[in-house]
């Protein structure tokens, strides 16, 4: 059984000091659980701010694997003059082996387009050992009739198109995060959720191959997870793994919410 992938996005929430403060706290509070049942059942990934990269990535080197730090964001081209923006070159550098690609907050306010989305995963995986997490979803207005299957459809092929060419043997990861789910505290239903999980597993596997996907692809849920509903998404197979906002915030509220997805 692959490892239940748990994902905390702390966004632009944690200054670098908060960071390394919470990701030691929460990494302290890991040790109370079964160490081996731990690291057989779940991988666990911290995606702080850029600020924060190296100071939480040198806290996650000393868990020996337990907790990995992720990067929110990157730009597809290596270096050059792109103002502001961070290369997937620079972010290896720091031994982050995933980042996120296409998160709703940057198709939303930065104008991301699945094309842009496509672009980064390419460069990701032209990367040497890094991964994509490749978050896609709906609106809420985009909810009715088979609107929400058309758009996450064009989504997911939009930036597997890479992969469809090259086949690499490579993991990649798939979000499906409903955009009216997050930040608002109403997640997705689990029945809901499972139906899009046979969906995007069915999208995947027509463009790549069943055997394919089985081996190299994970598929997440994420919009409003916490502590309360986390059994209902990844416990009871509906997923494999959270990508996780607000409820990945405070250590305590964090370790709980792996804590249910362990024991
Ligand atoms: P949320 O955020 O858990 O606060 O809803 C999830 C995300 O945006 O990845």
């Amino acid at each position: 059984m692959a490892k239940k992938l748990i994902i905390a996005n702390w966004k632009m929430n944690l200054s670098p000091k908060d960071s390394a403060s919470r990701i030691k706290t929460f990494a302290s509070l890991l040790k109370n659980l079964p160490q081996k049942r731990l690291r057989n059942i779940a991988e666990i990934v911290v995606c702080p701010s850029f600020s924060a990269l190296s100071c939480v990535g040198s806290v996650a080197v000393k868990t020996g694997g337990l907790i990995g730090s992720f990067a929110q964001d990157f730009l597809w081209s290596q270096e050059g003059a792109s103002t502001g923006e961070e290369s997937a070159v620079y972010l290896k550098e720091l031994g982050v082996k995933y980042v996120i690609a296409g998160h709703s907050e940057r198709r939303m306010y930065m104008g991301e387009t699945d094309v842009m989305v496509g672009k980064k995963v390419e460069a990701i995986l032209s990367n040497g050992s890094m991964a994509p997490v490749i978050c896609v979803g709906e609106k809420k207005d985009e909810r009715v009739g088979t609107i929400r299957k058309r758009i996450v459809r064009s989504q997911i092929i939009s930036a597997i198109s890479f992969i469809r060419r090259q086949r690499q043997k490579r993991p990649f990861v798939i979000a499906y995060e409903p955009v009216w789910a997050i930040g608002t505290g109403i997640a997705c239903t689990p029945v809901d959720c499972a139906r899009m999980y046979a969906f995007i597993k069915k999208t995947l596997s027509d463009a790549l191959g069943a055997q394919y996907v089985s081996k190299w692809c994970r598929i997440l849920y994420g919009g409003s997870v916490s502590g309360m509903n986390i059994k209902d998404f990844v416990v009871s197979g509906v997923s494999d793994g959270a990508l996780v906002g607000g409820a990945s915030l405070l250590p305590r509220e964090f370790f709980e919410l792996v804590r249910k997805v362990v024991l």
